[in-house]
């Protein structure tokens, strides 16, 4: 993560909420940064939609890793004013709409990415511009769609826009039982590619049934003894996997990280390409993931939910790094069934 802050800083700079008009709202806040139970649920102001933005009543969220980096203040380069609210994926209703938005009307289920310029998610409302949010998949609940936003987003972006993982070509997914992972295996089958993932022993099942061509066990077996000659390799551990993962792309094949760029004195040396990645807003590829969620070709997986009010303890379980797909925050509890 520490090579992604002079990437960060290149392109983050904080948003603040506009203030509002005196109604208040709970929100999980930190006033300075610190480990996750610095963070409280607090009243806060309700934010106000300024032209072009929606207002949000925040149904569910779902922690990512970032959330719970920003807290701890790893990522300076966002420069955040205090208090900050934490939380970038958002599944809600809309309430109400600034000027100039034609796209959406209230009443609308919307999810969208929070970026990481504003945060947000983990509150009751939110404010986003219309130009980021789509409609949310009809056939799943709030914590299922608000799973989706930033984790699937990069996803896409990595092996899509990225390595332009095409079908035929193979895939190293790295951390497949994650909450990037379990999206990226499920994306690069659904693109028709060959999928090897890794992940822990545990975890080999859960891989191998988002449809994992080939799981590998990264504890006890060696990844590159079992995968040679790979057009993609999507990093998201770093480090030595990064590393050694250079070894099983085939020439000319591209090795993109969400964690911190490939040296480029590497890749040259043999003859591969590669990037680090941060993913962006894409109103576009939610819709289409939205789609691919009703036609059951994608799903996202919940592996624990948290009430807002246990915000803390969602971070806590994230930080911990052993995470089955995605944590989820209801805001609103979902009716029982
Ligand atoms: N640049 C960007 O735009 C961007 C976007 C999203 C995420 N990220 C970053 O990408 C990383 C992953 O995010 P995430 O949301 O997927 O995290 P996550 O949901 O916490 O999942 C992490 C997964 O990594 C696995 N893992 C840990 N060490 C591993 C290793 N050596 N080999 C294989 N798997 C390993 C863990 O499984 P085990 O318990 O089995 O080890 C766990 O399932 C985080 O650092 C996050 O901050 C960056």
């Amino acid at each position: 993560m520490f090579a992604l802050v002079p990437f960060l800083s290149s392109v983050l700079a904080f948003v603040p909420f506009q203030s509002t008009n005196g109604a208040t709202m709970k929100a999980a806040r930190i006033a300075s940064f610190g480990a996750p139970d610095a963070v409280k649920v607090e009243d806060a102001p309700k934010p106000a939609p300024k032209a072009g933005e929606l207002l949000v009543r925040v149904h569910a969220s779902a922690v990512n890793p970032v959330d719970w980096k920003i807290v701890q203040g790893l990522i300076p380069s966002l420069k955040q004013s205090f208090p900050y609210t934490v939380g970038c994926d958002v599944s809600g209703v809309v309430e109400a709409l600034g000027a100039d938005v034609a796209s959406f009307q209230a009443g609308d289920e919307v999810y969208a990415y929070a970026n990481l310029m504003r945060g947000g998610a983990f509150a009751e409302y939110v404010v986003l511009p219309a130009s980021d949010v789509a409609k949310k998949p009809k056939s799943i609940d709030h914590a299922h769609a608000a799973a989706i936003p930033l984790a699937a987003l990069t996803a896409w972006q990595a092996l899509f826009d990225a390595a332009k993982l095409e079908a035929g070509q193979s895939v190293l997914v790295h951390a497949g039982a994650g909450g990037v992972g379990h999206f990226a295996v499920q994306l690069a089958k659904w693109k028709g590619a060959q999928v090897y993932a890794t992940a822990s022993k545990e975890k080999l099942a859960f891989v191998k049934e988002l449809g994992a061509d080939v799981v590998i066990d990264y504890q006890a077996q060696k990844f590159e003894e079992l995968v040679k000659d790979v057009d993609v390799v999507f990093d998201m551990v770093g480090g030595e996997t990064q590393t050694r993962s250079l070894g099983v792309l085939k020439k000319g094949g591209f090795l993109v990280s969400i964690v911190g760029p490939p040296s480029a004195k590497e890749l040259e040396a043999r003859g591969l390409r590669g990037a680090g990645m941060l993913l962006k807003p894409n109103a576009a590829q939610l819709k289409e993931l939205a789609t691919l969620v009703d036609q059951g070709k994608v799903k996202p997986h919940v592996s624990a939910t948290f009430p807002l009010a246990d915000a803390a303890k969602a971070l806590a379980l994230s930080k911990e790094g052993h995470t089955v797909g995605k944590i989820a925050i209801e805001v609103v509890p979902a009716p029982k069934k």
